[in-house]
C-alpha cells in the first residue's frame, strides 16, 4: 500500500494500542505503552500501520523524520467554555486584589457578565472571535474538544453559542463535542423558579430540533443550582437525548457527585471539595470523575485528590476547561505538567488521564485517544526530548513540533 504519510525513526511512539480498554483506572493508569525507534503510517486520514523502524515500509507520498522525537496521539480536552465573546481580566485583577469568584458572580460578574457581552453581538461575530482560540488549541496539541453552551442564557444565544461551536468543528478539523448548559447561572430579569422553566420548556425542545447538542450540563453549586435542580434539568435532556455531565464539588461540596451518580452522568467535573462519601459513591459508578486543574491553580482552590482516587482504583479524566472566568487558558501540555506537579499524577497517568479517560467520557474512544490502528490520524510530533517525563517536566515550553490533524500536517 502507497501511504499519504510516514513518521520515520520516531524515538518513542506513545500510546500504541492494538485495541483500547473502555477506560483505565487505578492501577492501569500507570501503564503507558511506548513502542521505541517506530514508524507510524497514514492515509485517508487514519492511522493504517506502526511498527520498529526495521520494518518501516519507506513507501508514501510524504515523510518526516522523527529522529530524536517523540509521536503522541493528540489530547483530547474534554470540558471546555471555548465559545465566549470576551475576556474577564478586570476580574482577575479584583481576584488578586482579594474578591472571591463567589462574590464577583454574586455582584452581577462572571457567567453574567459573560452572557452580557455574548448577547450583544452576532453568530458570525462570535464564530470569529472563537475561532482563533480553536486555532490556539489545535497548535497546543488538543486534536478532539467539548464545548459548552452557558454564556448565552436565552434561548436564542444559548443556539447562537451552539451553532458557532459545530462551525468550528467544520471549519477547522477538530472533532468538536458539543454541550448544553443553559443552567450555568440565572439571568437577573427572571427568578431561577422561571429560568428552569424556560430551560425545560424552551431550550431544551429547540436545541435538540436542531441536533445542537451531545450533552446536557449543569452547574450544581451554592448559588447556581441545586442538586434537586440539577436532577430535574438532566432528566429532561436525557428525554431528548442529551446525556449529562455536571460541573460538580468545584466551590463547594455541593452534591453535585451525588447528583451525578444518580442521573447516570457520563462525567462530574472539578471535584476541588470532595470527600471520602463522593470516592465511595463514584467507586459504585461508571461516572468518569474528571479533573480541571487549570481552574484550580488559577483560582487558587485545593487540587482534587486525584492520586488518592486512583489509589483507591477509580479512572481519573484530564481537561482544560478553558473559559474567560476560571481557566483562561485551553493549553493542554499545562494541565497535563499541573497533574503532575500539583496532584502528584505520573507523567503516565497524567497522560492517559488526558487522552484514553477523556476519549472515553466523550464516547469517543473508537475513534480518538490512541495509536491504533482504524483511529483517526490526530497526532503530536515533539521537539528532539530526552524523554517522555521531559514533557510534563518542562512545563510552560513549547515542546511542539508539528501537529497533524486528519492526517495532514498542520
Ligand atoms: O467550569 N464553574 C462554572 N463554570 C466555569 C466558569 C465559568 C465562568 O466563570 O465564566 C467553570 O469553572
Ligand atoms: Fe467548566
Amino acid at each position: 500500500m502507497a501511504f499519504d504519510l510516514l513518521i520515520e525513526n520516531i524515538k518513542g511512539l506513545v500510546q500504541v494500542r492494538e485495541s483500547t480498554p473502555s477506560y483505565l483506572s487505578g492501577s492501569s493508569m500507570a501503564e503507558l505503552p511506548i513502542l521505541d525507534n517506530a514508524y507510524v503510517a497514514v492515509k485517508d486520514g487514519l492511522i493504517v500501520d506502526y511498527g520498529s523502524q526495521q520494518n518501516s515500509p519507506r513507501n508514501a507520498s510524504q515523510l518526516i523524520d522523527a529522529k530524536g522525537k517523540f509521536v503522541l496521539p493528540s489530547f483530547v480536552d474534554s470540558h471546555t467554555h471555548l465559545v465566549f465573546a470576551a475576556s474577564r481580566e478586570e476580574e482577575f485583577v479584583l481576584k488578586i486584589k482579594g474578591a472571591s469568584y463567589e462574590e464577583i458572580a454574586a455582584s452581577g460578574g462572571g457567567i453574567l457578565n459573560s452572557a452580557k457581552k455574548l448577547q450583544s453581538i452576532s453568530e458570525d461575530e462570535l464564530f470569529e472571535r472563537s475561532l482563533h482560540r480553536a486555532y490556539e488549541i489545535i497548535k497546543s496539541g488538543t486534536g478532539v474538544v467539548e464545548i459548552k453552551s452557558g454564556y448565552g442564557l436565552t434561548v436564542k444565544d444559548e443556539i447562537k453559542m451552539l451553532r458557532v461551536a459545530k462551525r468550528i468543528e467544520m471549519a477547522t478539523g477538530l472533532k468538536v463535542r458539543t454541550t448544553f448548559l443553559g443552567a450555568h447561572a440565572v439571568p437577573t430579569d427572571t427568578t431561577k423558579e422561571n429560568y428552569i422553566r424556560l430551560i425545560i420548556d424552551k431550550m431544551i425542545p429547540a436545541i435538540a430540533e436542531e441536533k445542537l447538542a451531545d450533552y446536557i450540563d449543569v452547574f450544581c453549586e451554592n448559588g447556581f443550582f441545586s442538586i434537586k435542580e440539577t436532577i430535574q434539568i438532566c432528566e429532561a435532556g436525557k428525554r431528548v437525548g442529551m446525556k449529562p455531565r455536571i460541573h460538580a464539588n468545584q466551590l463547594n461540596r455541593s452534591g453535585g457527585v451525588q447528583a451525578g451518580v444518580e442521573v447516570g452522568a457520563l462525567s462530574v467535573d472539578h471535584l476541588e471539595n470532595i470527600g471520602e462519601e463522593e470516592i465511595e459513591l463514584l467507586k459504585n459508578s461508571k461516572v468518569m470523575p474528571t479533573i480541571l486543574p487549570g481552574a484550580a491553580f488559577f483560582l487558587g482552590l485545593p487540587f482534587p485528590p486525584a492520586q488518592k482516587m486512583i489509589q483507591e482504583g477509580l479512572p481519573v479524566a484530564i481537561a482544560s476547561d478553558y473559559n474567560p472566568g476560571s481557566s483562561p487558558s485551553g493549553n493542554m501540555p499545562f494541565m497535563f505538567s499541573l497533574a503532575c506537579i500539583k496532584m502528584k499524577l505520573t507523567p503516565e497517568e497524567a497522560f492517559n488521564a488526558a487522552t484514553i479517560n477523556t476519549a472515553s467520557c466523550l464516547e469517543l474512544l473508537n475513534e480518538y485517544g490512541s495509536i491504533t490502528k482504524g483511529k483517526v490520524a490526530n497526532l503530536i510530533i515533539t521537539k528532539e526530548v530526552p524523554s517522555f517525563a521531559y514533557l510534563p517536566y518542562k512545563f510552560g515550553s513549547d515542546w511542539i513540533d508539528a501537529i497533524i490533524l486528519k492526517g495532514k500536517k498542520y
